[in-house]
């Protein structure tokens, strides 16, 4: 097993990947790039053409007559219009299209690497993932990359046009105006911008989950009359938000300012080139006026781009982390030209598997399971049971030895086939926020009422099931702590009964619940095995009373222990 090292990509590695993932979508970009940079152009053209009409009056010879002048301008107004509309359209299509395919794609790509991959990586940084890294790539696609294309190209329209109509002088004024404003002052301000925003954020999150905590636990503050020093504390955090807040507002502010005063400068020094130009009989006085009046309005796309550094650093972060997800490759893949099976027995031989090449958690392992029994395995915490039945279902590939179902390999066995055929109830049984019938539907969705009513009974959880408001239809969630741990221990039986398994496995189940739960679920488990295989790990010795044959793992061995006479 490779540990995967993360290697940082740079940012243009970052750039390039996430537009290679917008695939057929790239159109609508391009869509958006031109007609936004139509459209700019369009804007430019409504003064500029008043500038035409001004240069004619100044004795410029320009082959259009005044009312085409005007008429071009009403056009250019008219078009702006429209082609800013498709340009936000294109824009916006693409920001919810992708959000959806990229969910898709992050829900895909955890759906190949769970469960094994998963098991290590926080479950925190995950959601997060899903969320907010994928909300901030909207911004990247929906907003940075058509503006820098559309800078790019209305700023070289406008150097070419000033150049070759007026001054090739004005057109140099212009450029090293626009470096200055898209390139110079946000790579200067993009460092404190970055560190301001980092600041807010945290600071911001802290708050939010110190007031969430105070929530969640309003009941034992109430009860320790602790209410006034929580008070304090979230008045204290509040100001020291608000104060990140103000610095982060006016750090923007300076930046916005910074540009503002740079493209005034600019403006100014083209205006005195340009009279300079006209003094030196260089450029007569209409065109030095088209000049100006191009170079004037044409900071437009260079300034939506000098807002963007902030947000970038950002970006950047959340691209790594999403291309990193996307191109983990999964600890096992899916077999799907294997063979089907329909469980009958269970031999394992030789089994050997490590976690990280070094440590042997499971050694030369040997163990069978026949239908009809039930299949006891002890052992101290950390000895490997649980790993032991994730290698029967196949999250982790064994390294040596052989797990054969009726004969055939595990990794010969596709692998929807195994999951008919074997199931597991672990320890915690996780309900979905929906209701009780659609928690039991997920083991099997096209289930009649029969059968998921037949399966409650066989895990003696359907006359509880009755008692509750709206008895199957009643919701219930990870949140709502309206049931037992027995409660849930019992719907994950019932699940895993109307999935109709053959092998049953049970990683400890009873651990969690009282005596009299424990009873109801064993003997929910002697009723099911004349049918079945059952794994059934537990410390408890309560629970391994049930068993036919007892295994213990001891130093990645594992031993039979006894055979019960029955
Ligand atoms: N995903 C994993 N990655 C690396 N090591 C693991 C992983 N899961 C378990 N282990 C290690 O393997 C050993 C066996 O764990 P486990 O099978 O969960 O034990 P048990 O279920 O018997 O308590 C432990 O030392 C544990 O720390
Ligand atoms: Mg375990």
């Amino acid at each position: 097993m490779s540990v995967k090292k993360s290697t940082r990509r740079s940012g243009i590695k970052i750039m390039s990947s996430l537009i290679l993932l917008l695939g057929s979508l790239s159109y609508i970009m391009l869509l958006a790039v031109i007609n936004g940079s139509a459209g700019f152009i369009c804007a430019m053209g409504i003064t500029l053409f008043g500038a035409i009409g001004i240069a004619k009056v100044l004795g410029e010879t320009i082959a259009l007559s005044y009312g085409m002048i005007a008429a071009v301008a009403v056009v250019c107004g008219a078009a702006r219009g429209l082609l800013r509309y498709i340009e936000q359209y294109a824009n916006h299509y693409i920001a919810f299209r992708l959000l959806a395919v990229l969910r898709d794609k992050i829900f895909t790509a955890l759906r190949a690497l769970s469960p094994a991959k998963l098991e290590g990586k926080q479950k925190g940084s995950i959601i997060a993932m899903i969320t907010s890294d994928i909300e901030t790539l909207e911004v990247f696609y929906a907003h940075t990359v058509s503006p820098v294309c559309i800078a790019v190209i209305v700023s070289l329209c406008v150097l070419i046009f000033v150049g070759t109509k007026t001054s090739w002088w004005l057109a140099f004024v212009a450029m090293l105006g626009f470096i200055v404003v898209g390139i110079v002052v946000p790579v200067i301000s993009s460092d404190k911008l970055k560190a301001s925003g980092v600041r807010y954020r945290a600071e911001f999150a802290s708050f939010n989950g110190y007031f969430l905590d105070s929530i969640k636990g309003i009941r034992e503050i109430v009860l320790n009359n602790a209410g006034e020093n929580r008070k304090k504390e979230l008045n204290r955090r509040s100001d020291i938000l608000l104060e990140e807040t103000k610095k982060m507002k006016r750090d923007i502010a300076e930046t916005a300012a910074t540009t503002e005063l740079c493209v005034s400068i600019f403006i100014v020094i083209a205006l005195i080139v340009g009279i300079l130009l006209v003094v030196k009989g260089e450029l007569s006085i209409g065109k030095m006026v088209i000049g100006i009046v191009a170079v004037f309005g044409s900071f437009g796309p260079v300034i939506a781009i000098s807002a963007l550094p902030g947000n970038l650093t950002q970006t950047f972060a959340s691209g790594d982390r999403v291309l990193d997800l996307l191109s983990e490759e999964p600890e096992v893949s899916p077999v799907d030209d294997g063979k089907n099976i329909t469980y009958n027995r269970l031999d394992v031989k030789n089994l050997s598997f490590s976690y990280d090449g070094q440590t042997q958690v499971l050694d030369g392992v040997n163990f069978y399971a026949e239908k009809g029994e039930i299949i006891g395995i002890v052992g101290k915490s950390g000895c490997g049971k649980s790993t032991f039945l994730k290698l029967l279902l196949r999250f982790w590939r064994k390294n040596k030895g052989r797990i054969n179902y009726n004969g055939i390999d595990i990794d010969d066995i596709n692998t929807e086939s195994l999951l008919d055929n074997v199931t597991m109830v672990s320890q915690e049984t996780y309900l979905f926020n929906e209701t009780v019938e659609d928690n039991l539907r997920i083991a099997k969705p096209n289930a009649t009422t029969e059968e998921i009513e037949d399966a409650c009974r066989s895990a003696s959880i359907h006359d509880f099931i009755l008692t509750l408001p709206q008895g199957y239809k009643t919701k219930v969630g990870s949140l709502a702590d309206n049931l037992s741990a027995g409660e849930k221990q019992r719907i994950g039986l019932a699940r895993a009964f109307l999935r109709g398994s053959e092998l049953v496995l049970l990683d400890e189940p009873t651990s969690n619940v009282d005596s009299i739960n424990e009873g109801i679920i064993l003997k929910a488990l002697k009723e099911q095995k004349r049918k079945k295989s059952i794994i059934l790990v537990s410390h408890r010795e309560s629970t391994m009373a049930i068993a036919d044959r007892t295994y213990q793992i001891e130093d990645g061995i594992m031993y039979e222990q006894s055979r019960k006479e029955t």
